[in-house]
């Protein structure tokens, strides 16, 4: 198996992408935090589809964390992840330090727009300014042809892709269906944070959006019974405490009132300290 290079500076970054671009070859990019699952590697897969080298990036970026234990307990098993990524192909694995990626003296961010203000926007504040800022650094130094996200982060997606067109990064974003567990539960690297009675009650996120699909299937098409679907499934869940759910538009991320197209569910719950998020796209039978 071939190992993948292991590069840690933006400029080795950097000359490595330049070298498989003068060569003539497409550049994929799957930005990630590590603790890799089955989820990152599914983005993995589909870059391949996409380019003909494909680099990794594991930096659990601090300026995404709007809570400091989270950052501080976020799995960093890199000799797992490095190896998850030699299995999978992957030709680079960019793993900058934070003194790297933030030197003494860094000062400039990118400022999303009102697209990062609600849902987990409003939920956590900087979140998203965190992730756009680091996603263009990171960009910055892999120079990729197409990024590939996923779903599961809905609203990230969405932000990026704006992002991407309002900076004129001139980058193919593809995005990617969630990865589940074989009992619906989306894979996550929190996940393994959670408790076995945790993991079991964590069902339910799954549960109640599917519950909201179900109901939508029948031929309501009210939001306010939509979430109430959801939301009844979550609070029967003793372990578990519903921060939000809602029912959007999955461009804009407009609340819409009746679903007649596509539209987008979204949930966070939290489990003890630990908190997942989920969402489904729910269009009519
Ligand atoms: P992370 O949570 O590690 O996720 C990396 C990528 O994997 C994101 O695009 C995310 O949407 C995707 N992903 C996670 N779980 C998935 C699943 N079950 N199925 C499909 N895709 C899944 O998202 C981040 O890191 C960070 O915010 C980052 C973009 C790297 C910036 O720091």
């Amino acid at each position: 198996m071939l190992q993948p290079e292991l590069i840690d500076t933006p400029g080795a970054m950097r000359a490595w992408s330049e070298a498989h671009r003068l060569a003539g070859r497409r550049v994929g990019f799957v930005p990630t935090m590590g603790a890799l699952h089955d989820g990152h590697l599914a983005l993995v897969d589909e870059a391949r589809e996409h380019a003909d080298v494909v680099v990794v990036s594991v930096f659990v970026n601090p300026l995404q964390f709007d809570v400091r234990a989270d950052f501080d307990r976020y799995p960093r098993p890199i000799d797992d992840d490095l190896a998850a990524c030699a299995a999978a192909g992957v030709d680079a694995v960019y793993a900058p330090t934070a003194g790297a990626m933030y030197p003494a003296g860094f000062q400039t961010h990118v400022e999303p727009g009102p697209l990062a203000d609600r849902l987990e926007g409003e939920h956590r504040p900087g979140h998203f300014r965190g992730v756009t800022t680091v996603v263009t650094k990171l960009f910055a130094a892999v120079r990729p042809h197409v990024a590939v996200f996923g779903q599961k982060d809905a609203q990230q997606l969405a932000i990026i892709r704006r992002m991407t067109l309002d900076l004129d990064l001139g980058i193919e974003i593809v995005g990617l269906p969630t990865v589940r567990e074989a009992d619906g539960v989306a894979m996550s690297s929190r996940n393994r944070r959670l408790s076995p009675d945790q993991r079991r009650a964590a069902i339910c996120v799954s549960q109640g959006l599917r519950a909201a699909e179900r109901l939508l299937h029948d031929g309501t098409i009210d939001a306010p019974s939509l979430l109430a679907a959801t939301t009844a499934v979550v609070d029967r869940e003793a372990l578990a405490r519903l921060e939000h759910v809602a029912l959007v538009d999955p461009d804009t991320l407009d609340p819409v009132d009746e679903v007649h197209a596509t539209a987008l569910l979204l949930i966070a719950a939290w489990f003890g300290e630990i908190r997942l998020i989920d969402n489904l796209l729910i269009r009519p039978r």
